[in-house]
């Protein structure tokens, strides 16, 4: 079985409790990854969340944690997870253990160190952004400088920090150096670059980064401080994703039987799916060539409800679905503005008419 890449999602889950809040939604495809997004949107209001990843150890995450979340109470959960200190990580995984899928079992059990160390940090994609978040506090500047943005009252206090150390040739050699081709490919298969050049990352970063500064609130963003520091910002509000706020985490163990996970292509799993209202797809038009994609959009048509409603996200590269499908540009427009990532260059919500 393949290892896990994603221990949390890097895509603000604001995006889909937005578009969750004006569609309503009763049933939901979802990418699982991390697995933030599926139980942030899994309300009160919502009937069936499908999350679905192609990679079984995503899966075998989220079932874990779907399964943490029906025992512990917000505070263990979190220190289960990685969170908080604790030290009897390996006796909780074992109350919960008989409970998970055969398969997500078998993978634990060759994982165990992964638990130990906290689920929530053991992503390939975790290891790099602490190895990024150390490097850059440790060589260009340190907790201090950062504290003084993340503590910023206004946007004009922030362009003056951005232009006293975001300027700077030390701070834009280390980021194209950290964020090159050739520092991923110590993480990464090189599948996932092969359309991309040395520089592509470090560059869109350093512009999507400038753009965030100068001129968007960056006090909650947990993007950012999960880079640096590895850490959420629990004192702000929207600092968590939000199943983990207190009123999120009620809400998701209220309506947890509502989610199903399946260990599978979006492609497969459409084959038997029906009045599906909404697609969160993630960037998985990023991962997939032409043929995928077209068959992702083809099933997605087969599987949809009338008004069904769909949001994809991309980094580097754009888009092109098939003519069907219609962008709602504000809907569109309102999503990029509450994207707190700073990793897609585009948000598309729209729909298959
Ligand atoms: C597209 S990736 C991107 C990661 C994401 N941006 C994040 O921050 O977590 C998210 C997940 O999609 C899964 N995935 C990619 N293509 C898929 C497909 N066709 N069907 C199901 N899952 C897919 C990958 O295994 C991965 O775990």
């Amino acid at each position: 079985m393949s290892d896990i890449y994603f221990s949390q999602i890097r895509e603000d889950s604001l995006v889909e409790r937005e578009i969750s809040r004006i569609v309503r939604p009763q049933k939901v495809l979802v990418v699982g990854s991390g697995g933030c997004t599926a139980f942030s949107i899994l309300t009160d209001t919502i009937n069936q969340v499908l999350c679905v990843d192609v990679n079984p150890a995503q899966c075998a995450l989220i079932e874990l944690k779907k399964a943490a979340i029906q025992h512990f109470s917000l505070n263990d959960f979190l220190s289960f997870i990685g969170e908080t200190k604790c030290d009897n990580r390996g006796e909780m995984y074992e109350e919960m253990a008989e409970e998970l899928p055969e398969y997500a079992r078998h993978f634990w059990k060759l994982h165990r160190s992964e638990i130990e160390m906290g689920i929530n940090h053991c992503g390939i994609n975790e290891r790099f952004y602490r190895f990024i978040g150390e490097n850059i506090c440790r060589n260009v500047y340190d907790e201090t400088v950062w504290n003084q943005l993340f503590s910023a009252k206004n946007l004009a206090e922030q362009q003056r920090f951005y232009e006293e150390y975001l300027t700077t040739a030390q701070w834009r050699t280390a980021v194209k150096i950290l964020l090159s081709k050739t520092t991923h490919l110590q993480f990464f298969p090189s599948f996932m670059f092969k359309n991309a050049s040395e520089h592509d990352f470090g560059n869109f970063f350093l512009s999507q980064f400038e753009k965030e500064v100068k001129t968007r609130p960056i006090h909650n963003n947990y993007f950012l401080s999960q880079i640096l520091f590895s850490t959420y910002l629990y004192d702000h509000v929207e600092g968590v994703p939000f199943y983990l706020t207190p009123e999120g985490y009620e809400e998701v163990k209220r309506n947890i039987d509502k989610m199903f996970i399946y260990p599978m292509s979006i492609q497969n799993l459409l084959e038997k799916e029906n009045s599906i209202d909404a697609f969160y797809l993630s960037n998985v038009f990023d991962w997939a060539d032409e043929k995928g994609k077209a068959s992702i959009c083809s099933r997605v048509i087969q599987a949809k409800s009338a008004n069904s409603v769909l949001i994809f996200r991309n980094m580097l590269s754009t888009s092109i679905l098939p003519d069907r499908f219609i962008r709602d540009e504000e809907l569109s427009l309102r999503c990029e503005t509450l994207e707190r990532s700073m990793l897609y260059q585009k948000i598309t919500v729209g729909q298959f008419v």
